[in-house]
């Protein structure tokens, strides 16, 4: 409040009645009827303060009200989802548009105008647009045919073609590689592009590797593909109980102590439920699912169980749900309402803190009716304004649990800006039989 208004404070006021002052009655007639106005002016200054203030509350309530959103038509509501994807960038954990190219050109990026779009495949730059995308992790991804073979010289090349395209359309893209450079291209307008490696396989047991691959951009390792490394289980040893470490060797402990050191973030997706509880008692830094559902909507063990949900929860990362039909579902049909029930079930488990998108686009053949491709996020978005999601929680959903866990793994990196490099090496000699390696 102003000083006008407590008047003893002021001192023309205590002037004016102080008794000492003495005046004709017209002087004073003058200022009882100055007095009177000033009162009303002060009366009517603050109930329209009360006024305005009330309106401000009730359009803020109205705002987050989560019935009135919920009952908005649908047309609407994808309009509210569209603007909460306007304020906030929508990170996308997985995306294989690379895998498309090396199967389709063999990585010939310039072979395709991804911005006239490209209908064979699920994502293209019109498509990426109107799906709101605010920043995208491009996946690096070898077959684990590649393992003991080639799949560092292949990673590499992924890592290439990844660079390629966000070099060709620099209007729609932009290379990051801080949580605060995904920001920022956001407000640039351009998807800010990321690269995940899909596979410890990718780095051949070799911390070294490792390193490099940080140095080229990449800023998150999925621990394993769809096979064991010679330090971790993958997720089809849960199918079969055919456990060859009983989740993670301490090699592999090593992997993920030096992805916190320097700064690449830890993905448990593809990985076997041991290894996800190994990876997520060691790790120093938050952890990330970049393309995994709940278990608990689908038994699949691509899927994350119910007894791993508060360990992510107690170390601040985030599962970005898979839209795959098979992992939705567990069979080849599933709808978008069935996507919006595992989102849901995270959240309703370990709260919307924890929870993220990862669609898996172009990394799967069947995907839920009404989410076939890039451009239909938003649709997702307005299916959680019906069942009472806040904007807040959406934004969340959206990029916000994976900045704070971006900047939470940048903030581990530097405070270990003290501690060496493992140098730690796996011994090969045990299965040279199945590599071209010539030492370790
Ligand atoms: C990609 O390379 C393979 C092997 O050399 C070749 O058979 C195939 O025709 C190539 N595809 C394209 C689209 O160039
Ligand atoms: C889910 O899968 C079952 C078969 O397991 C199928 O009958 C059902 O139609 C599927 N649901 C949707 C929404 O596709
Ligand atoms: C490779 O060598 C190891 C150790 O000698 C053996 O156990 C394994 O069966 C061999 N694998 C193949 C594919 O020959």
């Amino acid at each position: 409040m102003g000083r006008g208004l407590s008047g003893e404070t002021d001192p023309m006021e205590f002037n004016d009645m102080h008794p000492s002052n003495a005046r004709s009655n017209d002087v004073l007639f003058t200022k009882t009827r100055r007095r009177n106005k000033r009162l009303i002016i002060i009366v009517v200054v603050v109930a329209l303060t009360v006024l305005v203030s009330l309106a401000i509350g009730l359009g803020v309530g109205l705002q987050d009200d989560d019935e009135n959103l919920a009952n908005l038509p649908l047309h609407e509501r994808i309009e509210r989802a569209e603007e909460i994807l306007s304020r906030y960038p929508l990170i996308d954990g997985h995306n294989d548009i690379p895998w498309q190219y090396y199967k389709r050109v063999n990585n010939s990026v310039w072979s395709i105008a991804l911005d006239q779009g490209w209908p064979e495949v699920q994502t293209d730059i019109p498509r990426l647009r109107q799906g709101k995308v605010g920043a995208q992790f491009w996946a690096a991804y070898v077959s684990c045919d590649s393992q003991y073979k080639d799949a560092v010289r292949m990673s590499l090349n992924q890592v290439d073609t990844i660079k390629k395209f966000v070099a060709r359309y620099p209007d729609t893209f932009a290379w990051v590689t801080t949580a605060q450079g995904v920001l920022d291209a956001f407000k640039e307008g351009k998807i800010g592009s990321m690269i995940g490696l899909e596979g410890g396989h990718s780095i051949d047991s070799s911390l070294g590797n490792l390193r490099m691959f940080y140095d080229l951009g990449v800023r998150y390792m999925t621990v394993t593909h769809s096979c064991n490394t010679p330090w971790a289980d993958n997720w089809k040893v849960d199918d079969d109980n055919s456990y060859e470490f009983d989740g993670l060797a301490p090699f592999g402990e090593l992997v993920v102590k030096e992805m916190n050191r320097i700064g690449m973030m830890v993905d448990l997706s593809h990985v076997s439920k041991q290894t996800m509880e190994d990876a997520l008692a060691i790790s120093r830094a938050p952890v990330i699912f970049s393309h995994s559902s709940a278990y608990h909507e689908c038994p699949h063990n691509r899927n994350v169980r119910d007894e791993v949900l508060p360990l992510v929860r107690d170390n601040g990362g985030v599962i970005m749900v898979n839209f795959y039909s098979d992992y939705i579902n567990c069979s080849h049909t599933a709808s978008l309402a069935q996507v919006a029930n595992h989102i849901d079930y995270i959240k309703n488990q370990i709260g919307a803190d924890y929870v993220g998108i990862g669609g898996d686009y172009d990394g799967v053949t069947r995907l839920p009716v009404g989410l076939e491709d890039v451009s239909t996020y938003p649709d997702l978005f307005a299916e959680l304004l019906r069942r009472g999601w806040t904007p807040g929680d959406l934004e969340k959903l959206a990029g916000r649990n994976l900045i704070r866990v971006f900047k939470e793994v940048e903030r581990v990196r530097d405070s270990l800006v003290n501690e060496p490099p493992f140098e730690d090496y796996i011994d090969a000699s045990t299965w040279n039989n199945l590599t071209c390696r010539t030492g370790p």
